[in-house]
């Protein structure tokens, strides 16, 4: 009987990688670098520069890909034409939309990145008509920032950059193997951007972040924490921003959040809530809080609002997908599994 891969390729290794993997202690490593270090030392444009091109800028590079995606970020005119034609709509579906018409200029870093750099504009003008008027700030985070918010916070810009490059890469999650098969048919960066951020909205992968807060804000006390556990629970639902196909004890991402909650919002209440739910859902199932988790707590707190939440994981994922895209590229084979027949046999008209 042919070998069946486990449901959902569960475990299954099916190519290498030398962008990113979680070592045998549950760390998230990129290009070598354990990322809850290079998080607190490294801007996000030097650990994009590091995941695309796996080594670390020298401060000359560090200053030109700093102007290079600021410059880049320029969205043409039938794009903008585009983005208001779906005022309104959910920001993932605009920016899905609006990237799958965009054009590659070529299959190369630069090309790829030209893209990357213009999806937090194109968010900007979705989410809220283009915040115009005075000189943009330089760094990526303080202008994503400043385009989610419309205010200059450089405290609040650097912490939104910590998640940011929390949610920059991660190996063969389902929106990046999308990318990867896409890029496998040798599919322009376009195509495989649409896929990636197509697949990317589910609510069992990054469209969690926003399913989060649905319920942590209603719940105002540990008692209403456990019955909304114990209740969804029972009815056989999932806990948004709980679980993972590879973290099965700790998200190294979710504990590096966490630690910057209680660092800077250890006062309220919603965070006491949160902590005591991660406990709380860990004794009960074994299931530890992933990125989602925490990470949407943490943008709710930097007075960033729910419809930007999955558009901050693309706006940062993407830069891993640029990583895949080349990787792909340079010992492609075209990604076609089999299937096991399992359908009527001998049928006669
Ligand atoms: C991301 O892969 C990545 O790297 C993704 C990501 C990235 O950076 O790209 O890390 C980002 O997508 C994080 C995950 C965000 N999704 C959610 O928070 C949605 C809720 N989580 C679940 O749907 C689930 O945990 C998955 C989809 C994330 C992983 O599920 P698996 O590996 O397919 O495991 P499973 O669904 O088969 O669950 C195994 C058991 C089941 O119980 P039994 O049927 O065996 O009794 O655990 C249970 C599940 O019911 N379970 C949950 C649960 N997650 C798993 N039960 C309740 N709530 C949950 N969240």
């Amino acid at each position: 009987m042919e070998e069946l891969a486990p449901k959902g390729l569960q475990g299954v290794y099916v190519d290498k990688t030398e962008i990113a993997t979680t070592d045998s202690t549950g760390n998230l490593v990129y290009r070598g670098y354990k990322v809850v270090e290079i998080a607190d030392k490294l801007s996000f444009e030097e650990v994009a520069y590091l995941v695309v091109y796996s080594r670390l800028p020298s401060k000359m590079e560090n200053a030109e890909f700093r102007k290079f995606l600021a410059d880049q970020s320029e969205i043409p005119d039938y794009v903008v034409r585009i983005i208001g034609e779906m005022k309104g709509m959910n920001i993932m579906d605009v920016l899905r939309t609006s990237v799958s018409a965009l054009t590659a200029s070529g299959r190369d870093e630069k090309a790829l990145l030209s893209l990357a750099a213009k999806f937090p504009a194109i968010v900007n003008i979705a989410g809220n008509g283009a915040v115009k008027g005075k000189e943009l700030p330089g760094s990526f985070s303080e202008r994503f920032y400043y385009f989610m918010t419309g205010k200059n916070n450089a405290k609040y810009a650097n912490l939104l950059e910590k998640i940011l490059i929390m949610y920059m890469e991660h190996e063969f999650n389902a929106s990046t193997f999308a990318l990867r098969v896409t890029a496998s048919t040798m599919a322009d960066p376009v195509c495989a951007f649409t896929s990636a951020l197509a697949t990317l909205k589910g609510p069992l992968h990054g469209g969690a972040n926003s399913e989060v807060l649905k319920f942590l804000l209603g719940l105002k006390n540990q008692d209403e924490v456990k019955k909304y556990v114990d209740e969804t629970l029972e009815k056989k639902e999932k806990l948004m921003g709980f679980g993972h196909r590879v973290y099965k004890d700790k998200d190294p991402r979710a504990q590096y959040i966490k630690g910057l909650l209680i660092k800077h919002f250890s006062d309220r209440e919603v965070v006491k809530n949160a902590v005591f739910m991660e406990e709380y859902v860990w004794e009960k199932k074994n299931l530890a809080a992933n990125v989602d988790f925490y990470g949407a707590l943490y943008m709710y707190l930097l007075g960033i609002e729910e419809k930007y939440y999955l558009p901050v994981f693309a706006c940062s994922r993407v830069f891993g997908w640029v990583a895949h895209y080349i990787e792909q590229q340079k010992n492609n084979k075209l990604i076609r599994p089999l299937a096991l027949y399992t359908g009527k046999t001998n049928q006669k008209l």
